[in-house]
């Protein structure tokens, strides 16, 4: 009796684990997450993507990019690098079984390039219907009230230990007429200008141009200027636009009326806080795009 018992034990232990590991190893959504960025072929730009792509493989999560620029990747090819588009990339997905797939803007605002990123997603998945179980779509930088703090607070608490309160900042960031860019930009001049009085938020292109930030640095008496990109990478507007030695760089335009400009050309992308939004809008996200809710 007892030698039954033990082995009618033996045999529930076995299939208990039997079971389990056919649980385990049930079929699973195999994840990952796509990077999309607008791209850059400067090599200026790479510490900030690299460190927003360390700050996802840090969480153990497989990684791809993508490039919205054509522009950029025809450029990058003719240097031999290869860097996806989004519907290549996402067919890449495929391809490697991906179902679950996370794609996260890494746009400053969901304006034109976020509108494109948007399209290119629809297409890709009209075209290859129920190929993924899911491809949850993250919001660029800025969409809310707490990220419009956090990337307040991120940046103020990044500023060069050397600059004094009187010093004035002035931050570059890229600006769109074509969709809301420049109306949130200007929400976060105003939001930077109510913490800290010197420190101010201009457009390379929109509506914010520097012209209206000049006059008002001289008014009230900046004598030196820090200067930084309000873009995730320091690439091309930030080394000429912003920082370059041409007459109409923002630099020469400082110096030009008597103050002195200090470049500080680091991506937005390089900072921890940056990176925590995005982290965020990665995780949070329920706007699921393979399934789109059907209305009533
Ligand atoms: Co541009």
């Amino acid at each position: 009796m007892q030698r039954f018992l033990s082995f009618s034990l033996c045999a529930l232990l076995c299939c208990v684990l039997l079971a389990s590991s056919a649980f385990a190893t049930a079929p699973q959504d195999k994840k990952a997450t796509l990077l999309v960025a607008f791209g850059t072929s400067k090599a200026s730009a790479m510490p900030a993507l690299n460190a927003i792509d360390a700050a996802y493989t840090k969480q153990g999560e497989t990684v791809l990019w993508a490039y919205t620029s054509d522009i950029i990747r025809r450029k990058l090819a003719k240097e031999g690098k290869t860097v996806l588009s989004v519907n290549a990339a996402l067919n890449k997905a495929a391809e490697m079984g991906i179902t679950e797939l996370r794609v996260q803007s890494l746009h400053v605002a969901p304006a034109e390039e976020y509108n494109q990123l948007e399209r290119m997603i629809v297409k890709n998945l009209t075209q290859h219907p129920g190929r993924f179980t899911k491809v949850l779509l993250g919001y660029p930088l800025l969409v809310s009230a707490q990220d419009l703090q956090e990337v307040v607070d991120a940046v103020l608490a990044a500023l060069p230990k050397a600059r004094k309160a009187d010093e004035a900042v002035v931050l570059m960031g890229h600006g769109n007429d074509r969709g809301p860019g420049d109306l949130i930009l200007a929400a976060t001049h105003t939001a930077f200008h109510a913490k800290d009085s010197r420190v101010w938020l201009a457009t390379v292109e929109g509506a914010l141009s520097f012209d209206h930030v000049l006059p008002q640095l001289k008014a009230a008496g900046v004598k030196k200027v820090w200067l930084q990109p309000f873009m995730i990478v320091a690439g091309d507007h930030a080394n000429n636009d912003l920082a370059g030695p041409e007459e109409d760089s923002w630099a020469s335009r400082i110096k030009a009326a008597g103050m002195e400009p200090v470049p500080h050309l680091k991506g937005l992308g390089e900072l921890e806080g940056i990176q925590k939004v995005f982290l965020r809008h990665t995780s949070t996200t329920v706007d699921d795009m393979a399934n789109s809710k059907k209305s009533d």
